[in-house]
């Protein structure tokens, strides 16, 4: 048994990269989106910025369904499914005309389709992997950054491009609607879960430590909820994403802030002097490449977080990346009014952040085993799409009221130093028959 296998175990992790990249497509270039849509509909930014807390909600959400129909089907027929409903949904979005229409289409059917797709191979990656969980846990995910860095430059030029978008959003969706449509049903069909008990040629499980409890089942689901260290994770992810996707929704819109009122206070004019100016383009396109940074570290971290976790276990990565956090976060502000400063924050907070999505799944498989590691993970990674949605709203609620984003980046830090607290005390659990 341990020799058999079906296909080449880099076969699945192909079908992660594929699938990740048309999730990363989906979620997080949607900012590009935001002033065609205004401009072409009229539509306020909070009115288009509903959009994207609800895709959060709603991608983080049904992958606690993805999880546990993945652990009844198989990762196939979910991925396949899921990669028609979100290349579906993306494309009727070049078709709307009003809000609700947007919601509907980008929101609830896209993003139920990309919860679908990015789940599964997260799942299957660690079983083909049992000798190298977390990087190929990483592989699983990486196309969330490529995604995002290859959509941004992508969408402005058709939208740019007068024979195409010119000026308009809409056709982007169309295009790239047709291009996800295959890519993840491609993604589906590279993904299968190994023979019961697969082993790689030549591996064997390592001896567990003198003394360690010998764990000899994986964790049920049922199992699963009912330990400390499972909602200790919970609360972590939550912390780090409330930080990490808080940082991503503003992080253009608080650069260009302080770095023209920067300029503005140097000229001694107002800052609503430079608005349409050849400065103020240079100041958003400062902006942009800062989010390109922060989009490139969050893809590369992905692999390089899950080499090193194979060989220093998650937890030491987790309090490294976390702390970094932390002080990153509160240094975010000020930063900002330096522009080498702010790209060096930025390839910081998307560092940290990007661990976040190799080093979870990989500590969820290890502390409760591969087997119900789609419904275990499923259910944890709800937390993003909670912490996402809340943090979202929040941003933009505290800067109405307060007029900078200072307040709420000093909140996402408190959120990630409480999750240092709760590090320090996670365990391994041990399972009832050991
Ligand atoms: C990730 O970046 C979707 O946030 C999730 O992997």
């Amino acid at each position: 048994m341990a020799e058999e296998k079906t296909m080449p175990r880099w076969i699945p992790l192909l079908g992660g990269l594929l699938g990740s990249t048309t999730c990363g497509l989906l979620l997080y270039a949607f900012s590009v989106f935001i002033k065609p849509l205004r401009e072409q509909f009229g539509w306020s930014a909070t009115e288009v910025g509903i959009a994207y807390a609800i895709v959060v909600l709603v991608f983080g959400s049904t992958t606690f369904v993805a999880g546990k129909l993945n652990d009844k089907f198989g990762p196939r027929p979910v991925v396949v499914v899921g990669g028609a409903i979100l290349g579906i949904g993306f494309f009727l979005v070049s078709t709307i005309t009003s809000t609700m229409q947007l919601y509907i289409y980008y929101g609830l059917i896209a993003g139920f389709g990309g919860g679908l797709v990015y789940l599964p191979p997260i799942a299957t990656a660690p079983k083909w992997w049992p000798d190298r969980k977390a990087l190929a846990t990483g592989m699983a995910v990486i196309g969330l950054g490529l995604g995002s860095f290859i959509m941004g430059p992508l969408a402005t030029s058709l939208i740019n491009n007068p024979a195409i978008g010119n000026g308009s959003a809409l056709p982007v969706f169309k295009y790239v609607g047709i291009a996800m449509f295959f890519m993840a049903i491609a993604a589906g069909l590279c993904l299968k879960n190994p023979p019961a008990g697969f082993k790689p040629a030549g591996w064997n499980p390592p001896a567990p430590a003198a003394g360690a409890p010998k764990v000899s089942q994986d964790f049920t689901f049922g199992e699963a909820t009912k330990t400390g260290a499972f909602w200790k994770l919970y609360f972590c992810y939550f912390a780090g994403s409330f930080a990490g996707l808080m940082v991503i929704g503003v992080m253009a819109a608080h650069g260009i802030n302080v770095m023209t009122k920067e300029l503005a206070d140097s000229m001694g004019v107002a800052a609503s002097a430079l608005k349409g100016t050849p400065e103020a383009k240079a100041i958003a396109m400062k902006a942009a490449l800062a989010l390109s940074f922060f989009n490139a570290s969050n893809a590369i971290v992905r692999i390089l977080i899950g080499a090193v976790a194979d060989k220093t276990g998650t937890k030491i990565c987790f309090l490294v990346t976390f702390i970094l956090q932390v002080a990153a976060m509160l240094f975010l502000f000020p930063a900002a009014k330096v522009f080498i400063l702010f790209c060096i924050v930025a390839i910081i907070i998307g560092w940290n952040y990007g661990a976040m999505f190799t080093l979870f799944p990989a500590t969820c498989a290890q502390y409760f085993g591969a087997t119900h590691q789609g419904s275990n993970y499923g259910l944890l990674f709800t937390s993003w799409g909670l912490a996402g949605f809340i943090s979202n709203l929040l941003a933009g609620r505290m800067f109405d009221i307060f007029g900078t984003y200072m307040i709420s980046f000093t909140v996402g830090a408190v959120f990630v130093a409480a999750g240092v607290l709760v590090f320090f005390t996670l365990k391994p659990p041990v399972h009832k028959s050991a």
